[in-house]
């Protein structure tokens, strides 16, 4: 956390204004993949099997420093944090504040029972889940500062977070299984970097806040040709005013702890 107070401190150093804020961490804690799991699924639905693997295993309690979820602070509440802090800056550039969830953000992921995930052995899809959650119990609060704020997910790509427990075989395996489900209908195997961010660039550049829906989720699609597109998914908002009250409680819980953690060093003789 000390280290988002530096960087809202240099942020609020050097610029008065703020354009653009993507929030695009993908911190997991993963522990390897269950191979006998991968294949069973691959058997039995290819285009699930590389849209919503359930084969990735991902370690339980692991906490941060700051004695929070590790997965939740990454992805979701340092994020947070920084936006709280640099508000007046986004206000002023009337900023457009761009959170990345996944296709992986199903509410069975999340409970608001556990909102940090410790309990939880799919930390980083209910991180995702939390974001798109977050994005719906803010909305209101962001426009009535003048900050557009939209919620985007990339579809599936390639990425440095994919060849971690891969060797050359299951690397070329897999690219092969992304491009046999876009052949045979999905729209979410962008597999290109560059593909899958299209719906971020398309809600930073042309996207007018006065004629966009808001509270859909924008993803980068391709069809069978790999012909690209922006698509949109409604999401199920169920929870997100706890969620938001949860984050500002929070929030104001490490505006105290760390209300003398920046001083001015500076100061002449
Ligand atoms: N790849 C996919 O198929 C896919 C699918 C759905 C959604 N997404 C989403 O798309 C976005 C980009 O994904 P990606 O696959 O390109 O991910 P990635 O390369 O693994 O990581 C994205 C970023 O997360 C940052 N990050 C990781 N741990 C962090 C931490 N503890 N604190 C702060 N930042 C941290 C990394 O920063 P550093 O560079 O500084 O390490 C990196 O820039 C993510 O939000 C991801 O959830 C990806």
């Amino acid at each position: 956390m000390v280290s988002i107070l530096n960087a809202y401190y240099d942020l609020s150093q050097k610029y008065s204004a703020i354009d653009y804020f993507f929030v695009n961490a993908a911190q997991g804690v993963y522990d390897g993949i269950d191979w006998v799991g991968a294949t069973k699924q691959v058997m039995s639905n290819v285009i699930e099997s590389v849209t919503n693997p359930t084969y990735r295993i991902q370690r339980v309690g692991v906490k941060s420093a700051d004695d929070l979820g590790l997965v939740f602070q990454a992805n979701v509440f340092g994020p947070y944090y920084l936006i709280h802090k640099i508000l007046p800056l986004l206000s002023a550039g009337k900023a457009k504040v761009i959170w990345v969830s996944s296709l992986m953000s199903d509410p069975k992921f999340h409970s608001l029972q556990d909102i940090q995930m410790l309990k939880s052995d799919t930390t980083y899809e209910g991180s995702k889940r939390l974001v798109d959650l977050l994005h719906l119990g803010t909305l209101e609060e962001m426009k009535d500062q003048g900050i557009q704020q939209y919620l985007v997910q990339p579809g599936i790509f390639i990425s440095h977070s994919f060849s971690v427990y891969l060797n050359f075989f299951t690397y070329y395996g897999m690219l092969l299984l992304f491009y046999i489900a876009r052949w045979i209908g999905s729209p979410w195997h962008n597999i290109d970097g560059y593909k899958a961010a299209n719906a971020p660039v398309y809600v930073a550049t042309l996207a007018n806040a006065k004629s966009e829906q808001l509270r859909l989720k924008y993803g980068s699609a391709t069809d069978k040709n790999g012909k690209e597109y922006i698509k949109t998914q409604e999401v199920d908002g169920t929870g997100a005013s706890d969620v938001r009250d949860y984050f500002d409680k929070l929030a104001s819980e490490w505006d105290e702890k760390l209300k003398d953690q920046i001083t001015n060093t500076r100061v002449p003789i």
